[in-house]
């Protein structure tokens, strides 16, 4: 076989140029992320202390999905800034701290309006709420067979348990992302937020939230045929 410099130069350009666009949409998603948590944060606090039910719960839920647990996705893929330099070994360890306090505070979020309210899950909000918590804690629990696969491979096979980790984690987070921007849609913020403002902001979340699952969901496709193949 022959070496073709020019061919090689077009390649090596060619996967330049991808990184590239990779390290774009890994700032942009970190820009989208501050601009959507730093908001709602605003939005929360706009009274003062003592937070009342509702806005504990958009603190808490909006810090704990779109914030830690965005991180924790993202902290896994090559292409992070800020989890760039870590080994493999402590990009998995950041990976679960994000995720498990993440996790922590969006549950209790959930749970703090899910006992202030009479009537549950009547409103489009709340059930994408509830499928975000579902998912969530199933996918922490099966985070933990994902880093134990060795050991627990007699009871759960490594693959099977992380491949259904990173489907409910990609279940969980969309959802999540859906019911903040039915949150987002709801009169009083948008009487605050203006209604041009309010629609930017769900713009941004579909932005980020497309932008955070690509990469786990091209694994899971990639694990799934690597599993089927085999
Ligand atoms: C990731 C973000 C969020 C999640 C996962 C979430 C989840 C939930 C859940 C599970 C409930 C209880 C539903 C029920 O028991 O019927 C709820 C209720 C509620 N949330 Fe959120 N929420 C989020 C953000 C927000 C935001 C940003 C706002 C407002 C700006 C908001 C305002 C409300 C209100 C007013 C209720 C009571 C009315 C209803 O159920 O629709 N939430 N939310």
């Amino acid at each position: 076989m022959t070496f073709d410099p020019e061919s090689a130069n077009k390649a090596e350009g060619g996967a330049y140029a991808l990184k590239i666009f990779q390290a774009t949409l890994n700032i942009l998603s970190h820009l989208l992320i501050g601009i959507v948590v730093g908001v709602s944060l605003i939005f929360s606090f706009r009274n003062g202390l003592p937070l009342g039910a509702t806005m504990l719960h958009i603190v808490l839920c909006v810090v704990g999905y779109q914030l830690l647990m965005a991180e924790a996705i993202l902290s896994l893929s090559a292409d992070n800034g800020w989890s760039g330099v870590l080994r493999f070994r402590d990009k998995r360890r950041a990976h679960t701290i994000l995720q498990v306090v993440g996790a922590a505070l969006a549950i209790a979020g959930s749970f703090i309006k899910i006992i202030d309210k009479t009537r549950n899950f009547n409103t489009l909000h709340g059930r994408f709420g509830l499928v975000a918590l579902v998912f969530t804690t199933v996918s922490l629990v099966n985070g933990l067979t994902s880093l134990y696969a060795f050991e627990w491979r007699r009871f759960c096979p490594g693959n099977i348990s992380k491949i259904t980790h990173i489907c409910f984690g990609i279940v969980a987070f969309a959802a999540s992302s859906i019911s903040l921007c039915y949150g987002f849609d709801k009169v009083f913020f948008r009487m605050w937020a203006s209604e041009a403002f309010t629609n930017a902001l769900i713009a941004f979340t579909a932005c980020f939230t497309a932008i955070i699952i690509i990469n786990p969901t091209i694994n899971f496709f990639k694990k799934s045929y690597q599993l089927v193949s085999k």
